[in-house]
């Protein structure tokens, strides 16, 4: 049971198909929304103990991992663009960063100094885990931060990153090279102080073409998946609407290939690459369908994995809040019961 996802990772044969979900932890959860009352989203981050007990909640839903509770955004803070999170409305950066000057101000800093509330997490997650559940660590990716950091919040077009990107290069390229210092930093110290993988998050990288993916973005991804892969702890190379991408998505690095709903999976698997594991993909807003629908289309997904070893079964993309609990039990349930044909 321990081992499933992480030997699922390494392409290594395993019982069933393993299980979890992005999100697994949220609104949808009803102990979740109760600690919520009492605590903002960024106390929890902050709070070792909450951290833990949030971490904690969604395992009762029999998932084969849990994923660190914290948030992509949290090293905005301690590089000098501190943010809230705003009802309704999402994440808002105080004061975005637009220039060169504003750029040459962000600071890269030590994970234990910035983030050490993050490590101090991980570390009591594993005592508490003791080997029963494997722990993700996971990082946002610098276009997906950097987006963040330039908008000022979320974004439908990414105007004002783009214009950054193709205006004025040299500048976009330092503050890409800034944000993947930090990361990569961030993400050996999360395997340091106990992560057993890490998922890298390109959430919105599918918003550019081919082409300025390789030119704009791919060396920084690189800079931090090669450095981060000679840990020999697997890596999850995440991205939605990549399409057009998944090739140059490989070429950066990654154990596992993370894709959404918009390929087939096997069609998205034989373009990456047998040598790739590979995780996804089913549409979240399934989980809001009546069951039989979406055990339907989680059995369909399965079926394009052909029973190779390497499919790590989850959602394109994050769970949404108005899922219900009972629906996403329901599901690893029908993940877990599910052979493939042939198998013994
Ligand atoms: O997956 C998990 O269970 C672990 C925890 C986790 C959170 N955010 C907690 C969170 C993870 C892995 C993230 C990643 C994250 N955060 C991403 C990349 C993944 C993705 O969804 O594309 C991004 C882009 C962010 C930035 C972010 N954080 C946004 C845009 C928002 C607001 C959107 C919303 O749903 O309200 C958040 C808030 C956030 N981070 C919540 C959670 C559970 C919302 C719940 C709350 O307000 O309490």
């Amino acid at each position: 049971m321990f081992d499933r996802f992480l030997r699922a990772c390494r392409r290594e044969k395993t019982d069933v198909t393993p299980v979890w979900f992005m999100r697994q932890a949220g609104r949808y959860m009803a102990e979740y929304r109760a600690l919520r009352e009492k605590h903002t989203l960024l106390e929890i981050c902050k709070t070792p103990e909450l951290a833990l007990e949030v971490t904690l909640q969604p395992l009762r839903l029999g998932v084969d991992a849990a994923i660190l509770f914290a948030d992509i955004l949290l090293p905005l803070e301690p590089m000098g663009a501190p943010f809230s999170f705003e009802k309704g409305e999402g994440p808002v950066i105080h004061a975005p960063v637009r220039d060169r000057a504003d750029i040459d101000r962000m600071r890269v800093f030590e994970p234990e100094e910035g983030l050490g509330y993050v490590l101090d997490a991980i570390r009591l997650i594993r005592r508490e885990l003791d080997g029963k559940t494997p722990l993700i660590g996971f990082a946002g990716a610098p276009f997906t931060m950097a987006s963040y950091l330039v908008e000022g919040g979320k974004s439908s077009d990414y105007f004002r990153t783009k214009q950054l990107m193709w205006g004025d290069p040299a500048s976009f390229s330092l503050l890409m090279s800034k944000i993947s210092e930090v990361v990569r930093r961030y993400l050996h110290a999360q395997v340091e102080a106990g992560a057993q993988a890490v998922q890298l998050f390109d959430s919105w990288i599918g918003a550019l073409s081919p082409e300025d993916y390789r030119t704009h973005v791919a060396p920084h991804v690189k800079n931090i998946l090669q450095s981060i892969e000679t840990t020999g702890v697997p890596v999850i190379h995440f991205g939605t609407n990549t399409s057009t991408l998944l090739e140059a998505q490989r070429d950066c690095g990654g154990t596992v290939i993370g894709v959404d709903w918009r390929l087939p999976l096997g069609e998205a698997w034989k373009r990456i690459g047998y040598d790739h594991a590979i995780q996804g993909n089913l549409d979240p807003l399934l989980l809001c369908a009546p069951p039989d629908v979406a055990a339907a289309r989680a059995r369909a997904v399965l079926a394009e994995a052909a029973g190779r070893p390497g499919h790590i079964f989850n959602l394109g993309h994050g769970i949404v809040p108005q899922t219900p609990v009972d629906h996403v039990k329901a599901l690893v349930d029908v993940i877990h019961a599910y052979r493939h044909e042939g198998a013994a």
